[in-house]
């Protein structure tokens, strides 16, 4: 049953169950992307007109962003099956070569953390992307042959934390390219409303306002911390989730105002009082705050960049005056001048 195996999600942390719960299964219940939503239902009205399969699309953002669920809403807008695989679990040609022979006309094949394709699968697939072929060789030596097979139309979606990694030959095959942003306060505060609605736990709106505001721009993370504040709001026998129960249960959590955590507090610490506000290279920071260099650079490092509280510069990372103050402390003039023109670059990140 190996196809059984490649055809499933590698995820399978304890969310997942919940978070298929929460997942809107329609466009009108995905909120916000709005530039994303209205140029996919151009192109998937289009292909549902013609009767043909829509264009490839890939799909990039940070984590919890909504890819997966987008995917998802893209099939079902299309009316058509969903394959769900990931580079990681497509190990040999062959696996992703029996993905594709079993798929039907117009499905939608989703292939999570795309970069992470092997070389010889991703030379499978520029074909199969291209003229719905199965190119491969059989023998070797002298009387190898080529041989093609043709393949039902399909619409491959990819999703990717890392545009960058993705080679360029894999990236120009897609014809739509989606990238999504994170959430403002008011769409997580939607989010959040909705996602209340489904758990069966009535919140009152300042209580979503709040745990929007601490969300990071992340719906996943406002699920997450709408579902522990629910818990608080239950245990103190609240019919409402009220605002009281946000401040106090996200206080507990150590989660601040802001959304961050007792770890960006360290970081941003280190950075203030180990450093002394002077750039320092991602790793040195991990391990001086015992992190993994990964999960600061793709958890901690984008919102904290967003925020303006650091920024990038040639020679390491450096605390903005934000940060600073953040922390309750104040930027040493001299660092001032030398490090305020990188703050400026952070839109870029
Ligand atoms: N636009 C949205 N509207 C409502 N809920 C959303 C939206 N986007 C994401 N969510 C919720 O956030 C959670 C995480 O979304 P999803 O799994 O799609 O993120 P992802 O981008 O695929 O993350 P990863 O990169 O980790 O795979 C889901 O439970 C989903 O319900
Ligand atoms: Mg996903």
């Amino acid at each position: 049953m190996e196809e059984e195996r490649l055809v499933t999600s590698t995820r399978d942390d304890t969310e997942t169950d919940v978070e298929n719960v929460l997942r809107p299964k329609s466009m009108e219940g995905y909120v916000g992307q709005d530039k994303v939503k209205d140029n996919l239902a151009v192109f998937i009205a289009a292909a549902k007109k013609r009767g043909e399969a829509l264009d490839h699309v890939l799909l990039y953002g940070p984590a919890g962003l909504g890819k997966t669920t987008l995917a998802h809403i893209i099939a079902a807008e299309l009316g058509t099956q969903i394959k769900i695989t990931s580079g990681p679990a497509i190990e040999r040609a062959g696996d992703l070569a029996a993905i594709l022979t079993n798929l039907n006309e117009n499905d939608v094949l989703f292939i999570d953390e795309i970069h992470r394709l092997n070389h010889n699968v991703e030379e499978i697939l520029y074909p199969a992307m291209e003229d719905y072929t199965l190119d491969f060789i059989i023998g070797k030596g002298p009387s190898a042959k080529n041989v093609q097979l043709p393949l039902p139309k399909f619409t491959l979606v990819g999703a990717t934390t890392r545009a960058g990694m993705l080679s360029s030959p894999l990236r120009d095959r897609f014809g739509v390219i989606c990238r999504l942003e994170t959430y403002s306060d008011k769409e997580l505060a939607e989010i959040v409303r909705r996602s209340a609605e489904k758990l069966n736990a009535p919140i009152e709106e300042s209580a979503a306002e709040e745990i929007a505001k601490r969300s990071r721009g992340t719906p996943r993370i406002a699920n997450r911390l709408l579902r522990r504040v629910r818990d608080y709001a239950a245990v103190k026998n609240h019919e409402y989730i009220e605002l009281s129960d946000a401040k106090a249960s996200l206080k507990m959590l150590d989660i601040d105002e802001l959304g961050l955590d007792a770890i960006d507090i360290k970081l941003l610490t280190a950075m203030a009082e180990k450093f002394g506000g002077n750039p320092v290279g991602l790793d040195t920071l991990a391990a001086t705050i015992n992190e993994d260099a990964n999960t600061i650079e793709d958890v901690y490092e984008p919102y904290l960049l967003q925020l303006g509280f650091i920024a990038r510069s040639p020679r390491g990372r450096v605390l903005l005056k934000k940060g600073y103050e953040h922390i309750g402390l104040k930027m040493p003039e001299n660092l001032m001048d030398k490090f305020v023109i990188y703050g400026a670059d952070n839109e870029n990140e």
